[in-house]
């Protein structure tokens, strides 16, 4: 399935394929769902996890292998629990006038032509993502980087930079920890290290909460807000509309969301024998649930193809998942996006591609690695 999505910048005439086999469909010994309905099923459904049911995890590791994302119950929830205070909508609400100022100063710093990927998508989120961790003087290079590693392993590539980045990146953290061990602080790592020394969690635990936080802080919202902003420059009349009413941010956070999402699949392995649609699904059988076909899926958004800020987004997009999964960050997600979005069209109402756009080489993770714009 993977080998069939590669490759292709535009995946969703292969999505089109995979729909037009049925709702549930069997491909190389995998199955896959392109359905809204049954995509949001098996993530709510219990006898699915993200491991096999002997607890054994399938493939080849990667660095968040250890973290919550890749854990069943009981663990997943015993970390996520740790976790989730950071993450709360008062707190993030506190953060939006500093990710205000992050905005602004970073279009301050652009020039007349600029890297939208570079110098405004990417830096924004690692800004904000250090900040909440409490990593100072994050180098935001090194991090985009390392992300777009970390990203590619979850398509099976690894690089062999990954090691020696995993490296730095423990070093980073391990200075950390032991920093808030002597002066514990009012930030994420100081709150999960007095967890470990309650023993709620163990050492390894806590370093992958912590490559996870960051990892997901970023590598996603810096396509949130790409793909956002590449869809409204194509798109003129919904662009000169957000212009005239920068109000609906949010509405171009979750049309971006739905119509390019940043995460386009994920993966559950059956738990027990399921029979779904009349298909007999066998014990640790695993299912491609296609995210972004999912959110274009004609039997719930009317012309699904259709980039329009106006649509009724009903139900909910499945961008940030659904289920014990969903997306930790989507508050700060939407947060960051809004007021990214609404940035350009203040500051910027002139902005156009002044280059080609280069595509991320990933299935999972889809966006750009570069987007060059000039702002008249
Ligand atoms: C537009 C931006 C984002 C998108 C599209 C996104 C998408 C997702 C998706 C699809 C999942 C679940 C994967 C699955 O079910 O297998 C997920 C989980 C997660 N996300 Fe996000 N995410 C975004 C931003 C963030 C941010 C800013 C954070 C902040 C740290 C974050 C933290 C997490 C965490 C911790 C999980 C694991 C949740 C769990 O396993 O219980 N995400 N995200």
């Amino acid at each position: 399935m993977l080998e069939q999505l590669n490759g292709h910048d535009d995946p969703y005439p292969v999505y089109d394929q995979i729909r037009a086999q049925g709702a549930l469909t069997r491909d190389g010994g995998l199955w896959a769902t392109t359905s809204h309905s049954l995509v949001n099923k098996i993530l709510r459904d219990r006898r699915f996890g993200v491991r096999y049911a002997n607890g054994t995890y399938p493939g080849t590791p990667n660095v968040v292998s250890g973290s919550f994302l890749e854990l069943d119950p009981p663990d997943h929830t015993r970390l996520r629990r740790l976790a989730t205070p950071a993450f709360s909508p008062k707190k993030i609400d506190e953060y939006r006038a500093r990710v205000e100022k992050v905005a602004d100063a970073l279009l301050d710093q652009a020039g007349d032509e600029f890297d939208l990927i570079t110098d405004y998508a990417a830096p924004l989120p690692i800004a904000v993502i250090s900040e909440l961790l409490g990593i100072p003087d994050a180098d935001t290079g090194d991090f985009a980087n390392y992300g777009r590693l970390v990203a590619q392993s979850f398509d099976g590539h690894f690089s062999p930079d990954i090691d020696r980045a995993n490296e730095r990146i423990f070093a980073l953290f391990e200075r950390l920890i032991a920093e808030r061990r002597a002066r514990p602080g009012d930030d994420v790592i100081s709150s999960l290290v007095a967890a470990e020394a309650e023993q709620k969690l163990t050492v390894p635990e806590l370093l992958s909460t912590l490559v996870l936080l960051l990892i997901a802080g970023f590598e996603t919202t810096v396509n949130l807000i790409g793909n956002g902003v590449r869809a409204l420059l194509d798109h003129p009349k919904q662009w000169a509309f957000f212009k005239a009413y920068p109000d609906v941010a949010g509405a171009v956070v979750e049309e971006t969301l739905r119509w390019a999402p940043p995460v386009h699949l994920t993966t559950r392995l059956a738990h027990e024998q399921i029979t779904l649609l009349d298909k007999d699904i066998r014990a640790d059988d695993g299912v491609y649930l296609l995210i972004a076909a999912a959110n274009r899926d004609p039997e719930v958004y009317p012309e699904p193809d259709r980039f329009d800020l106006m649509r009724v987004q009903k139900p909910e997009h499945l961008a940030f998942s659904s289920g014990i999964h969903y997306c930790l960050g989507a508050t700060l997600a939407r947060m960051e996006g809004e007021v990214a979005f609404r940035a350009v069209a203040r500051r910027l109402p002139d902005l156009r591609q002044a280059g080609p756009a280069g595509h991320r080489d990933s299935v999972v993770i889809r966006g750009m690695v570069s987007y060059p714009v000039s702002r008249s």
